[in-house]
């Protein structure tokens, strides 16, 4: 694969200045999108196209038997007025982590890292320029035989698009401890990033939302009592001046503003555990006065501070939002970082 990709422009931009500084996450998206497909042990036919449907058989095989992932990461304008991508080449080895555990193709950086990059420069202007605004960068790949046989796809297609997005105000969150449901089990597809996982988790989200908690707060598969992580996020706690993260256990998406984060805190040389902690453990903190922050790591909301956790019909209330908290700290530099208003000391940044 060489690094020319065929560009058709699209002849009716939609972009307009209130699209890219005021689209709320997720609801619109770029010019154009970027596609290659797989099929006879090769890929073929990369190419920038306009954003539009697709249309498959309905015998698609991605829909029947959920061979079907995505990644998620933001490229943000900096202050001499380029653009970066954060920690892309990370969201690429994930990818084909999830893909090799769904028996789907590696997907080789020739295809991922040339498309996105050229994807970028053709929608450029689509990426906001208000502060803690974001063009958010959705590549999706998946099954597209038309066939009804239960094996691995002989077809897939790889797509990028992309999704302008205000400032996400990481509102404090409450979760509720999930005892019920479990997200992932040992041996499962836990730490891939497999769009079967989500679709798994919405019932539990759901119910905790009809109780008026924003989301769950995932429990291992096996006994219901180690914590897993926040919702769609990962999740720290500070536990009498440690932070302390459940440890990569196999079950846990290995999230990238985490990995970023623990990069971080042995920057600032502060105390990190990464060890299992159980929901039992945490509210006996609590009850000591032990708990003093806790939060959802993630590259939507970046830090989303917990503001209670429910458990076993108690609400455990977690001091938030003080200006000198780690969630605080953490969120502010890595924007800075992000945005090249700090040094780029550990190569995050790809400019287009
Ligand atoms: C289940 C889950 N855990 C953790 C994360 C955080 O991962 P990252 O920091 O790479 O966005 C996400 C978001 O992508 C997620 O969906």
């Amino acid at each position: 694969m060489t690094t020319s990709i065929p560009i058709t422009r699209t002849t009716h931009s939609r972009l307009t200045k209130e699209l890219r500084e005021k689209s709320p996450f997720g609801t619109n998206y770029s010019d154009h999108m970027f596609v290659a497909d797989w099929h006879d042990g090769e890929w073929h036919d990369a190419r920038i196209v306009p954003f539009s449907p697709m249309s498959f058989s309905p015998a698609l095989t991605a829909f029947h038997y959920g061979q079907a992932l995505f990644e998620g990461f933001k490229a943000h304008r900096t202050g001499d007025g380029r653009v970066a991508i954060f920690r892309p080449m990370a969201n690429h080895a994930r990818l084909n982590r999830t893909a090799a555990r769904l028996a789907m193709p590696d997907v080789p950086e020739s295809i991922f890292m040339d498309g996105l990059l050229e994807l970028l420069r053709t929608d450029r202007e689509w990426v906001p320029h208000r502060d803690g605004s974001s063009l958010y960068i959705r590549p999706v790949y998946f099954g597209t035989e038309d066939s009804l046989m239960v094996r691995p796809a002989n077809r897939y297609r790889f797509v990028i698009f992309t999704s302008p997005g205000g400032a996400y105000f990481s509102h404090p969150i409450r979760l509720l401890a999930e005892e019920t449901y479990v997200r992932a089990f040992p041996g499962g597809t836990g730490s891939a990033k497999a769009a079967g996982n989500y679709a798994g988790a919405l019932l539990a989200a759901k119910l905790a939302q009809a109780k008026g908690y924003d989301n769950v707060m995932w429990l291992d598969g096996k006994e219901r009592r180690y914590i897993e992580e926040s919702g769609l996020m990962n999740i720290m706690f500070v536990i009498n001046g440690v932070a302390v993260t459940p440890p990569l256990s196999g079950t846990i998406l290995h999230g990238i503003t985490r990995d970023s984060v623990l990069t971080l805190l042995s920057d600032m040389k502060f105390p990190v555990e990464e060890h299992a902690i159980t929901v039992d453990e945490l509210a006996a903190t609590h009850a000591a006065g032990t708990l003093q922050e806790a939060f959802g790591i993630g590259t939507g909301a970046i830090i989303a501070p917990i503001a209670c956790i429910g458990y076993q019909g108690h609400d455990l209330t977690i001091p938030i939002g003080a200006p000198d908290s780690l969630a605080t700290h953490l969120r502010t530099k890595l924007v800075a970082i992000q945005t090249g208003r700090e040094p780029d000391t550990h190569n995050w940044l790809v400019y287009i």
